[in-house]
């Protein structure tokens, strides 16, 4: 790493980990000093802290500011395994959260080792059929509408899906005047504050990156597939350099 004039938070050739909205698939990229970078955390591999800023920020954000998850209430993941849902389950338990993740049956292993308590299968069991009533449902992958889980929440309970459209954004506003369910939508930004926050709980052991594959940059198209194919376990990392 090199730093511009005046830069004096880092020392020159650190090892650093960060996230911009932008994104890039670059060996080099010019940020702002006060972005969303930060030395890597202690006892951390270089690439493990490549795995961390997008779900990690995305599921803290998500959770923190549109969810507002409190201690003990019971927390819906759809995507408990992949990009954001692997680093929610983890999160909404850090922040005290009893947490029902759902992915296929092969993935039950993992999402309850990264901290859910019940696990559900989407391809055994209809989500809308769920007795549990939860004080937040978080759609990581777009596959619910407000309509077929409104029941499934508590008398004050949210909906927040990570991908929406018209139809959510009228949901949301029409639901914040009425109070009760509601929908809550927005974006989950690149703030240096929320990355502090991912690098203490890896130093104190609460978080931990959860690494799917890598590709080197010249299978970039195989890395994106596999994105797109919407299985990805955690994170996806791209070598820069063979
Ligand atoms: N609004 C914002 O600011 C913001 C910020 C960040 C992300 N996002 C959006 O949020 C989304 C996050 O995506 P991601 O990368 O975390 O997703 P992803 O990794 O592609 O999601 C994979 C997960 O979805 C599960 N899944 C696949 N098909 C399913 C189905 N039919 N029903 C239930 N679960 C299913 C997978 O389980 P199995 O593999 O076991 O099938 C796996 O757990 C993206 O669309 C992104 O654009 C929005």
């Amino acid at each position: 790493m090199a730093l511009g004039e005046g830069v004096s938070d880092f020392g020159e050739g650190q090892a650093v980990f960060g996230f911009v909205m932008s994104g890039a698939h670059a060996e080099y990229l010019v940020v702002r000093a006060d972005g969303a970078v930060l030395p890597v955390p202690k006892g951390l591999e270089l690439r493990d802290a490549a795995a961390l800023p997008f779900g990690g920020v995305s599921a803290l954000v998500f959770l923190r500011d549109y969810a507002r998850v409190k201690p003990g209430q019971k927390v819906l993941i759809i995507g408990a395994s992949g990009g954001v849902g692997a680093y929610a389950v983890q999160i909404a338990r850090i922040m005290g959260a009893e947490v029902t993740g759902v992915a296929s049956g092969g993935n039950e292993a993992l999402v309850r080792d990264l901290g859910a308590v019940e696990f559900v299968d989407y391809r055994q069991q209809d989500l809308g059929a769920l007795a549990t009533r939860f004080d937040s449902v978080i759609d990581t992958v777009g596959v619910v509408r407000f309509g077929q889980i409104k029941h499934l929440l508590t008398a004050n309970g949210v909906f927040v899906p990570l991908n929406f459209g018209l139809r959510e954004i009228r949901q949301a506003l029409v639901s914040a005047l009425f109070g009760g369910r509601r929908v809550r939508i927005g974006v989950s930004g690149d703030t240096k504050a929320d990355l502090a926050v991912l690098g203490r709980w890896v130093t104190d052991g609460q978080l931990r990156p959860v690494v799917d594959r890598r590709f080197a940059l010249s299978d970039i198209r195989a890395a994106h597939a596999h994105v797109e194919g919407r299985h990805r376990k955690g994170a996806v990392l791209l070598d820069m350099v063979a």
